[in-house]
């Protein structure tokens, strides 16, 4: 990638290439169709010791975490920060478009390092170079029931995912596991329990709503970053959700509307905890909580205020 203008006339430039992609398994994980066309580059992307992976489920608050992990980085300077969009300083490793456009790999290549890198797969589909090369990983787990609520409104106005249809049979599809990027259940799981086993900073949205200064203290820790405490408390007002959501570098509105349809949505929607009580009916809740016991059986994994 020469620039990021480069980057974003590109996905400008080809409007055609973008539509509601069909989902294909890829070992057992329903992917977006190009995604499972160019596999082969992801499974055998190389990383390196210095690179850092942002892994979430979709709509967990990746992009938060990309903006304050950005800003750790360059400490605090919120001019750097705007210097492209999320999606260029920070690429994400699996995304595909048929060609011209260039893939996620395909910009890492050129990218040096440190690198970071944001990924929503699964930890069982994350490229095993990550794991050889010991890197740190930094997770973001949001409650279920409000990641479903955004992946919704998300799954409406992004143009290359399958149309969400009728809220009713989306919450179901959730459940099973039949949304881009598979099983929520599976997903914030098996993160949680590889912790023991890998450089893994669990993180909660929650927690970060909480008290986004606590959790960027436990990020630059983490990440063996020293910052004074007034750089931190400009990290938390420059990343708080009425900044994010004015900020075109932060708020996905240089993508054309051939991929996020900003006359159906939003990407900085709402950025709350709960919402999900604005749309659950109390039959759907109590067949969500009874299906959510049982496939979260066993795990020590808690979210808090929702259920
Ligand atoms: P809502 O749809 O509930 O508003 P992702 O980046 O993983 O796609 O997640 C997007 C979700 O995170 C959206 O949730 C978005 O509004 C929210 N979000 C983004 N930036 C945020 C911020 N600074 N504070 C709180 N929520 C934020």
């Amino acid at each position: 990638m020469e620039s990021h203008k480069d980057y974003t006339e590109a996905l400008h430039e080809h409007p055609e290439v973008f539509r509601r992609y069909p989902l294909v398994p890829v070992h057992g994980i329903p992917l977006m169709e190009p995604i499972a066309q160019q596999w082969a580059p992801i499974e055998n992307f190389e990383a390196r010791p210095d690179d850092l992976l942002i892994s979430t489920y979709p709509k967990a608050g990746t992009t938060w975490m990309q903006e304050i992990v950005d800003l750790i980085r360059s400490g605090g300077d919120v001019e750097k920060a705007r210097r492209a969009p999320t999606y260029v300083r920070i690429p994400f490793l699996e995304i595909c478009s048929p060609p011209p456009v260039p893939s996620g790999v395909d910009t890492l290549v050129d990218v040096p390092s440190p690198r970071v890198i944001k990924t929503h797969l699964p930890f069982q589909l994350v490229p095993k170079s990550f794991f050889e090369n010991n890197c740190k990983i930094i997770y973001v787990a949001r409650n279920a029931k409000d990641n479903l609520v955004s992946y919704y409104f998300f799954d409406r106005m992004n143009l290359t995912q399958p149309d969400p249809g009728p809220w009713d049979s989306y919450v179901k599809k959730f459940m099973e596991g039949k949304v881009a990027w598979g099983s929520w259940y599976d997903h914030v799981r098996r993160y949680w329990d590889e912790r023991a086993n890998h450089r893994i900073l669990y993180v909660f949205y929650e927690d970060m709503k909480e008290d986004p200064a606590r959790e960027i203290h436990r990020i630059k820790d983490f990440l063996e970053i020293d910052l004074p405490e007034d750089i931190v408390q400009k990290i938390t007002h420059h990343t708080s959700f009425q900044v994010m959501r004015d900020n075109p570098m932060s708020n996905y509105s240089t993508l054309p509307n051939a991929i996020f349809d900003k006359k159906i949505g939003t990407f900085m929607r709402k950025g709350e905890v709960g919402d999900w009580k604005n749309y659950f009916t109390v039959a759907q809740n109590e067949a969500f909580d009874a299906d959510y016991q049982h496939k979260m059986e066993g795990t020590t994994l808690r979210f808090r205020d929702v259920l």
